[in-house]
């Protein structure tokens, strides 16, 4: 959306690709596993990865029967979960499900702060926080989201609401084990939309996300940034040459297995 086309990359540094499947609340049981079955035959027969990992997130209803699949098949795909409760305890959360027992599901990482959560639910920064905190202290990784909606990005807002998304956990970025960390990057009005940011757009708050993590602390500066927001098999290659895009966080292009794969396939750029 932006007239600038200069790229200027804020790092040189090797870090951890990841392209990671949104699966939303789509496939039924029987798509899900023969997606699954045809990532799996396709990832160890004819896709090589060397940097760019991947991982995808179905409906928690479907993890154990997806998880059988992987492990058969030998697949290295991890396994996010696409939300999880504000505490780790046991006891009265009808319809919740504690990290604990993601974890115990062998789920890896939890998708929080989605936009979709935030509007649907009302989640604020409060419980986004508390879900953080209840998926760390489990020793599961975050793929926290962040994103601005189209009235804040027309009202040249974009960058306040992100800095606003990121600085109200500081104090949880102060302390966090970076190996649990991805943060996702998705503007609200690019999200199923078929509307990408340009790259230009997407490096620029990329670069901005990097400095201002990087100036809560320097270790920051290695946390993988993905792109999410209608990233197809067709603009992935210009997203990945965006120096902090570090992969996509991926949505309706994830629900076919070629275009994944060839979205990561973008992104495994040494
Ligand atoms: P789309 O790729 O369908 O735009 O979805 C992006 C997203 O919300 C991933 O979390």
């Amino acid at each position: 959306m932006s007239t600038s086309t200069t790229i200027t990359p804020s790092t040189t540094a090797i870090r951890q690709h990841w392209v990671i499947g949104n699966w939303k609340m789509n496939p039924s049981l029987a798509t899900a596993k023969s997606l699954t079955e045809k990532l799996s035959e396709n990832l160890v027969k004819t896709t090589s990865l060397s940097r760019c990992k991947l991982a995808i997130a179905p409906t928690t209803l479907h993890m154990l029967a997806i998880k059988s699949i992987l492990e058969q098949a030998s697949a290295q795909i991890q396994l996010v979960a696409q939300d999880t409760a504000i505490t780790r305890n046991t006891g009265a959360f009808t319809g919740d499900i504690s990290a604990d027992l993601l974890k115990e599901a062998g789920i890896e990482w939890v998708i929080i702060g989605h936009s979709e959560r935030r509007t649907i639910h009302h989640e604020d920064e409060k419980l986004i926080s508390q879900k953080i905190r209840a998926t760390l202290d489990t020793g599961l990784g975050v793929i926290w989201c962040v994103g601005e909606t189209l009235e804040q990005r027309e009202a040249g807002q974009a960058m306040n609401v992100v800095t606003a998304q990121i600085q109200a956990h500081t104090d949880i970025l102060t302390n966090i084990d970076i190996n649990k960390l991805i943060i996702a990057y998705e503007p609200v009005w690019a999200i199923g939309t078929g509307r990408t940011a340009s790259p230009e757009d997407a490096q620029q708050m990329h670069g901005s996300l990097r400095q201002m993590l990087t100036q809560i602390r320097a270790e920051l500066n290695q946390t993988s940034l993905l792109y999410g927001g209608s990233v197809k098999s067709d603009n992935a290659y210009l997203l990945a040459k965006c120096p902090d895009i570090d992969g996509a966080l991926v949505g309706g292009a994830s629900l076919d297995a070629d275009s994944f794969l060839q979205i990561a396939q973008a992104f495994d750029i040494a």
